[in-house]
């Protein structure tokens, strides 16, 4: 065991972004509520976060609601943030304790009030840990971010206060959600659809990617494993050559 986690600390690995799908389906195969899928699916959270702190890997972004999810029949939305209220009464304590800070990006002003205070309370309180950074992504969409801080940036140019001809990929970066966080270096979705619906659009632009037909509720140390084993033997090239590389 110590092995591999000295494996994984020499590891180029930082920052580990999830998307978390196909809680309604492993409920569905079950004859059960989608509600049944999506508790068992926080289950998994728990899991992976532990996970993910023995591995030593310094952020783990998780998309738990998008921009779209609002959609959905409002009873299933209502559940969801119920057990987000829920996940946070119950593992605040452990963050502390864990060194977990949680972190929120999305629009929080969608949410309801009762769950801004309490995201604004599990920040604050978990504020001091160093261990490892956990994202939510709630009420989040990757060009609803990019929107919001392109506007904001043109609220400072107008206001004489930013230089567009200064203006470039880092700068623009300061202005989303995440712009005290590194870019994901590896992007998994689960439950065997492949693609990216509106996660992280800007930071996952050389982010590695690997689907799995595994259902968000049945992700485990042993799927996390297999999709690190597979991210370890990539060559990240960033438009590089392959020989340049090797240097
Ligand atoms: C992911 O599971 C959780 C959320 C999007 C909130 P889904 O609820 O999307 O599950 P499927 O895709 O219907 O199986
Ligand atoms: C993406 O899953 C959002 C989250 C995991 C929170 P969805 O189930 O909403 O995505 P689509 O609709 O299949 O693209
Ligand atoms: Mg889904």
């Amino acid at each position: 065991m110590s092995e591999i986690i000295t494996d994984i600390v020499d590891s180029p690995l930082q920052h580990l972004a999830i998307i978390m799908d196909g809680n309604g389906r492993w409920a569905k195969q079950r004859k059960l509520p989608r509600l049944a899928g999506h508790q068992q699916g926080a289950e998994a959270v728990t899991r992976i976060v532990d996970e993910c702190v023995k591995r030593k890997i310094r952020y783990l972004s998780l998309f738990a609601f998008s921009s779209e999810n609002w959609g959905r029949p409002q009873s299933e939305v209502d559940a969801l943030m119920g057990l987000l209220l829920q996940f946070l009464v119950s593992q605040q304590q452990q963050m502390v304790a864990k060194g977990i800070r949680l972190q929120v990006i999305g629009d929080r002003l969608r949410l309801s009030e009762s769950v801004q205070l309490a995201l604004a309370d599990a920040e604050k309180k978990t504020v001091a840990g160093n261990t490892m950074t956990l994202i939510l992504a709630l009420s989040y969409g990757g060009r609803d971010e990019i929107m919001r801080a392109a506007k904001q940036m043109a609220q400072r140019a107008i206001a004489g206060e930013l230089d567009i001809n200064q203006l470039n990929n880092e700068k623009f970066a300061t202005f989303l959600d995440t712009s005290e966080f590194p870019d994901p270096d590896l992007l998994i979705r689960t439950s065997g659809e492949v693609r990216i619906s509106n996660f992280l659009l800007w930071q996952t632009a050389y982010s590695e990617l690997y689907f799995t037909d595994v259902l968000w509720p049945d992700f485990g140390a042993v799927e996390l494993g297999n999709a690190i084993d597979v991210y370890m033997c990539r060559q990240r090239r960033f438009g590089l050559t392959n020989e340049q590389l090797e240097e």
